[in-house]
Order: C-alpha cells, then sequence, then structure tokens
C-alpha cells in the first residue's frame, strides 16, 4: 500500500479545511460545469459520441460502442480520422497556424518555438521521409528520445501515417529497449546522437547500437535508425551503413507538403511498455478515435483550457504515459500553446521549473507528487523568488498525494488561489478517469475525488460487493471507456488474466490499486495492492528488479520491495542472499549491485538500499513475505511470522540491518 500517509480522516480547522471550493471567479466562468455530470449520467454513449463529434472525422462513425467482443472494445465503429491532423491540420485549417504549439527549452538553455504551421510542416517532412523508407501502415517504430522537438514531431509522423509507435523511456537500458524492439518487430528506430543529462553530453545511440546487435545477435525486425543530431558530442559515434540515417540529412531534405488519409478508428495508434507483476513489461495498446476523443476531453475540461490565452506545461517525460497523453495528444488536439522542457528541474539550479513559469506566464501546471516533494526539501525561498502569478490551475499526478504536499502547493505554488486537480489513470485507461473538475469540485487534498463525467468506477470486495465508506476495497471500472486499452501486444491471455479475470463474471477492469469512499463519498486512491511500485511515480515491478539482482553473477536470491519513502513515494529496497563461496565486500558490493540493476533497467530502478541477508522470510509453500519485509524495511514491529518456515530469519536480517 502506499506511503504516502493520506489520512482523509483528520479534522479540518480554518487553517486547513477539510475541502476547497473552486475560487468564485473561476468557477463563474469554468470550461466545465457541474451539468456535465447529468449529461453523462443521462445517456453515458450519447455524452462519448458528442465528445468524439468534437474531432474532425473524414467518415463519421455510426455506433459509438461495439462491446459484444468484451474485453476487446470497439468505440466509433465504422468512423475514420487522422489522429495527426486533428493535432496539426486542423488548427492551420482554422486560421491558428501562427499559434505557437511548442516553446521548448533545452536543458543547457537553447530554445526553439514551433507554431502550428511549424510543426505541420516539420511532421510532413518527417510523414514523407517515412514514407520513402517504405513503412506502410501497421509498421511499428520505436522511439527512444530525450525532450527534444523531433521526438514529438516523430510520434506525430508516425501518427499521421498510421504507423504504431512504441516510445521507449531514453533513460532506459539498451537490453530494456532490444526486448522492446524484439516485441514489438519494430522496422525503425528513431533517436538522437546524445542526450544532455545535467549540463553534460551523453551518449545515447551508443545505447541503440547496443541494443540491436551486429551479425547474428543482430535485431532481426530492424531496417532502419533514424539519428537527430542533438549534442554533437561523439567524433567516434558509431555509424552503420546502409543501417544508419541522419535526421537532418533525410527528414530535413524532404518536402513539408504532406497529404494525410484517414484511418480506421481502431487503427492502432501506440504501444507503450509498462511494469506488471511478472519480470516482463506489457506493450499497451492503444488505438485512434476513442483514445483521440477521452484526451482531448478531458484536456479541456479537467484543465480548463482556454487555446487563446493558456500557456500549458505538463512535467512529464514523452517516454510516460502522461507524455504521451498530456505533452502530445491532449494539448495539440486543443490547439495548446505548451512548454516542452528538456532537462531536469535542477539544471543548471533549483531555480529552473520558476524561471520557465515565469518566462512563458505559465497559467497550467501538470507534475507529479515526487516534485512537488522536492520542492518542499528545497524550501519555499526557491519558488518564492519568482514571479508565478500567471498560474491558475495545478495539476497532480502518477502517486497519491499526501494531503501535506496537496496544501504546500496550493499555498506556496498557487498562492492559495489556483485550484488543484488530483488526476487518478493508468497507462491502460489511456486519459484521467477520476479527478476534480476545477470549476466545481470542492477538492480535498490527497483525493482524486470522483470518477469524470462518463466515467464509472466501484470499490468493491472480492465477492465484488461494494465496500462500505471508510472500508478499503479494490478499485474497478464497471464500464468500457473511450481511452481504454485494447489489448497488450501479442498477448490476449495476458490482457484478459491481468485485467479482467478477477471480476470476469462481471466484465469489470480490475486497475490494481486500492481504493475507498470517505463518509462524503471522496474516492481516495490508496496505491498499489499487487507487486508493482511506484516510484517518483514510475512504475517498476518488484520481479524485474529481483531478475535483474539475480543476473549478476554474485546474487543466488533476491527479493525486492517498496517502501515508504518521504520523496519518492516509494523507495526500492532490495534484500539478497549471495551465492555461496561469493565474498560479502560490504559497501563496494551493494554498490556494484547498485549500479548493476541500473545498468540492466534504468537508473530510475536502482534501489535506494540493498540488504545483503542469510535468508528470507518463506511461506510453507514457498512465497516470500513481502509483507514482513516491508516491515523490516519501514522500520516497524513485525507482523504475523507464524505461517513463516523458519521464523528466526528476522533475528538475522535484523542484526544485518542495524
Ligand atoms: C498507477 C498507474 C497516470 C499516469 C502516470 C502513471 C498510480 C496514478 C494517481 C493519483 C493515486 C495514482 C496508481 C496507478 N496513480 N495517478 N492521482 N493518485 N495514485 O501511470 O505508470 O501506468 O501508473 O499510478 O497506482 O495504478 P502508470
Amino acid at each position: 500500500m502506499s506511503s504516502a500517509g493520506q489520512s482523509g480522516t483528520e479534522s479540518a480547522t480554518a487553517e486547513h479545511p477539510k475541502a476547497y471550493p473552486p475560487p468564485e471567479e473561476f468557477a463563474a466562468s469554468a470550461v466545465a460545469t457541474a451539468d456535465l455530470y447529468d449529461e453523462a449520467d443521462a445517456d453515458r454513449l450519447a455524452f462519448w459520441a458528442k465528445q468524439a463529434r468534437t474531432l474532425q472525422w473524414d467518415t463519421e462513425f455510426t455506433d459509438t460502442l461495439d462491446w459484444s467482443n468484451a474485453p476487446f472494445a470497439k468505440w466509433f465503429v465504422g468512423g475514420k480520422l487522422n489522429v495527426a491532423a486533428n493535432c496539426l491540420d486542423r488548427h492551420v485549417d482554422a486560421g491558428n497556424g501562427d499559434r505557437v504549439a511548442i516553446h521548448w527549452v533545452g536543458e543547457p538553455g537553447d530554445t526553439r518555438d514551433l507554431t502550428y504551421s511549424d510543426l505541420l510542416g516539420e511532421v510532413s517532412k518527417a510523414a514523407n521521409h517515412l514514407t520513402e523508407l517504405g513503412l506502410q501502415p501497421g509498421d511499428r517504430v520505436a522511439i527512444y528520445m530525450p525532450m527534444v522537438p523531433e521526438a514529438i514531431i516523430a510520434i506525430l509522423a508516425c501518427a499521421r501515417l498510421g504507423l504504431p509507435h512504441s516510445v521507449v523511456f531514453a533513460g532506459f537500458s539498451a537490453a530494456a529497449l532490444r526486448s522492446r524492439v524484439d516485441d514489438a518487430q519494430a522496422k525503425l528506430v528513431i533517436t538522437t546522437d546524445g542526450q544532455f543529462r545535467r549540463g553534460k553530453p551523453a551518449p545515447l545511440k551508443a545505447a541503440v547500437d547496443e541494443a540491436l546487435g551486429t551479425g547474428d545477435d543482430a535485431a532481426p525486425s530492424v531496417e532502419h535508425v533514424l539519428v537527430v543530431k542533438r549534442t554533437d558530442h561523439d567524433p567516434d559515434l558509431n555509424w552503420v551503413d546502409g543501417r544508419d540515417l541522419w535526421w537532418h540529412e533525410t527528414v530535413g531534405n524532404a518536402s513539408d507538403q504532406h497529404s494525410y488519409t484517414a484511418f480506421d478508428a481502431e487503427h492502432p495508434l501506440f504501444l507503450l511498455y509498462t511494469s506488471g507483476t511478472t519480470g516482463k513489461p506489457k506493450g499497451i495498446l492503444h488505438t485512434s478515435g476513442g483514445y483521440l476523443t477521452q484526451i482531448a476531453y478531458t484536456f479541456k475540461n479537467v484543465f480548463d483550457h482556454r487555446p487563446e490565452t493558456d500557456v500549458f506545461w505538463c512535467g512529464a517525460d514523452i517516454g510516460w504515459v502522461t507524455g504521451h497523453s498530456y505533452l502530445v495528444y491532449g494539448p495539440l488536439s486543443n490547439g495548446a500553446t505548451e512548454i516542452v522542457y528538456e532537462g531536469t528541474p535542477n539544471s543548471p539550479n533549483e531555480h529552473r521549473h520558476f524561471e520557465i513559469i515565469e518566462n512563458y506566464k505559465v497559467t497550467t501546471y501538470y507534475i507529479a507528487p515526487t516534485l512537488i516533494r522536492t520542492f518542499m526539501k528545497w524550501g519555499r525561498e526557491i519558488p518564492d523568488a519568482h514571479d508565478l502569478s500567471s498560474l491558475r490551475l495545478l495539476g497532480s499526478v502518477g502517486e497519491p498525494i499526501n494531503p501535506e504536499a496537496w496544501r504546500w502547493y496550493r499555498s506556496v505554488i498557487g498562492a492559495d488561489r489556483c485550484p488543484i486537480v488530483d488526476t487518478w489513470w493508468q497507462t491502460e485507461t489511456g486519459a484521467m478517469m477520476i479527478s476534480p473538475l476545477p470549476g466545481v469540485t470542492h477538492a480535498k487534498p490527497g483525493s482524486a475525488m470522483r470518477p469524470l463525467p462518463g466515467i464509472s468506477a466501484k470499490i468493491v470486495d472480492d465477492n465484488a460487493q461494494p465496500v462500505a465508506a471508510g472500508e478499503q476495497g479494490y478499485l474497478v471500472l464497471d464500464q468500457p471507456w473511450p481511452s481504454m486499452l485494447r489489448g497488450v501486444w501479442g498477448d490476449d491471455d495476458r490482457f484478459r488474466d491481468t485485467y479482467w479475470s478477477r471480476f470476469a463474471e462481471q466484465g469489470w477492469y480490475f486497475a490494481g490499486d486500492g481504493a475507498r469512499y470517505d463518509e462524503d463519498g471522496a474516492l481516495w486512491v490508496l496505491g498499489r495492492i499487487d507487486d508493482v511500485m511506484n516510484v517518483s511515480g514510475h512504475r517498476i515491478s518488484t520481479s524485474e528488479v529481483e531478475s535483474a539482482l539475480v543476473g549478476h553473477s554474485g546474487v543466488a536470491e533476491a527479493a525486492v520491495i517498496g517502501a515508504a519513502d518521504e520523496t519518492t513515494g516509494q523507495g526500492i529496497v532490495a534484500f539478497v542472499i549471495l551465492r555461496s563461496g561469493v565474498e560479502d565486500r560490504g559497501d563496494a558490493m551493494i554498490d556494484e549491485l547498485k549500479a548493476h540493476v541500473a545498468k540492466d533497467i534504468s537508473p530510475i530502478a536502482k534501489p535506494r538500499e540493498i540488504i545483503v541477508v542469510p535468508e528470507l522470510p518463506k511461506t510453507r509453500s514457498g512465497k516470500i513475505m513481502r509483507r514482513l519485509l516491508k516491515d523490516v524495511a519501514e522500520g516497524r514491529e513485525l507482523g504475523d511470522t507464524s505461517t513463516l518456515v523458519d521464523p528466526t530469519v528476522f533475528e538475522n536480517i535484523r542484526r544485518r540491518n542495524s
């Protein structure tokens, strides 16, 4: 369960009210009003059909939902559209070509503004070159890039051509990239020569070369690697003739005119790999019409979006679903002006985000609680040194937000006048599902409040019975929604097993989170109930880290848990048993194991703590008792140890730990 310590039961005081109504002025002119709930309740499918019609369709859909082959949904049946045209051409055609789409800020301080016309031109060039490479609708393209404009251009070029993209976070290892390229059988990989990391250029293409291999080991599906020159720092950059192409020499010389074709509403738009309870990440599949409908709708209503005057900023990386939905498709389908920032929040120093807000007059700011808690640690004098008065709405995403961080966010960043939207959703849901409406909801710090209009959720027990207020249960989605995942790439069984088997009889989607309603009917998401950890809003499975650890020659066995962490929500704590004959070299060994995990998966998966133990606590059936390890890691009294084969293992673990 999550650590963030939200209680929801604390009593209200004048200083700490239980709920925060929207400021009067905000409510008076809000984009979304309470009528939206009534409208959706009256006829859910008609409501979604109406939302879908705000998009540009080349062929009208004939049916809103076909659920006859559940859990494989078809939304907006028979409709045809082009997702990229909805994000670009539509706005240019409406006379908004000169509006800035992206204010890009590079980590070293270089900047670039792209209007909607510029972006359309760039995407057209990329689309023309990808066509020239022989890619056909349906072919997969892997994108392994830092936050440069070309990453968004590449994503939209794929969407324009009906090429499902698979963005792989540029912080992931070569091994992680390879397994994703192989699973999706990607024909093209788009990358950069390098990326800036805290002020220094670091290689990136080198990881692609390592991932794709050579000779017998070469990734069989990949025909080309398209390389954007970003850092230009490496005179010895490896180059595979015939396979590798420079972006500026190819896309750069292509025509900026491209006419699109429309694709079926259910045409695959992208795959995004995410951690589950097993070691193997799953390729979550999203399609076109339903995804874009719910993304466009939630962006507009939850962010109270005003295309003429707002400057939106989502702090997520394109490697995660938040980046896909609210850095690419949500803002651009709404014709928004947004910030795209390449670097980390503390390069060159902790003022970076606040400088950007001040310089670009950001109105809407959407980040993860872990970053809010980091800002808290840095101290309020940093945001206080800046004029943040342009802000009018704040958002939170990725993990439960603790009430203290919520209040700090509201008062220090939002000057007590900006509503906060705490948005619950998942890679699988594609778009926001549970969230306040900023002009309507009396938001409670730490609660995602209630399902958005058009969305239905329940909290139930093992027998699918609704739990009483205050009781914890499983969060389920009991009605299909337009941006729902359409499957797990290449693995229909896993799709059914993971999400639809727990409440198969009812046909409900099982989200994997625990939740409860409070006495006022507000919904509190409590965190994952499975073996998935949430570290800084990133999903990492315990077994993924365990298999990386046992992949080290010195490790015989490993058990990994997510322990409460003040800043990152959860921190990874690993208990390892060394192989016999392997000498425990103390800190050197621990450092080596940490580095091994960082290299094997990603630095984000690096354990906060590794504890070498002689034994692991196991049940008689051989299952590792993670719950007890969590007690140890969080320094609690041990829970029930009666089912352990050998209750004395804890004596040893504690002795080692202290
Ligand atoms: C898991 C999904 C949402 C996009 C980024 C993460 C947790 C997400 C909240 C929230 C409490 C949240 C859940 C969920 N989560 N948002 N507002 N309050 N928990 O996407 O990597 O697919 O992770 O993140 O545990 O299941 P993801």
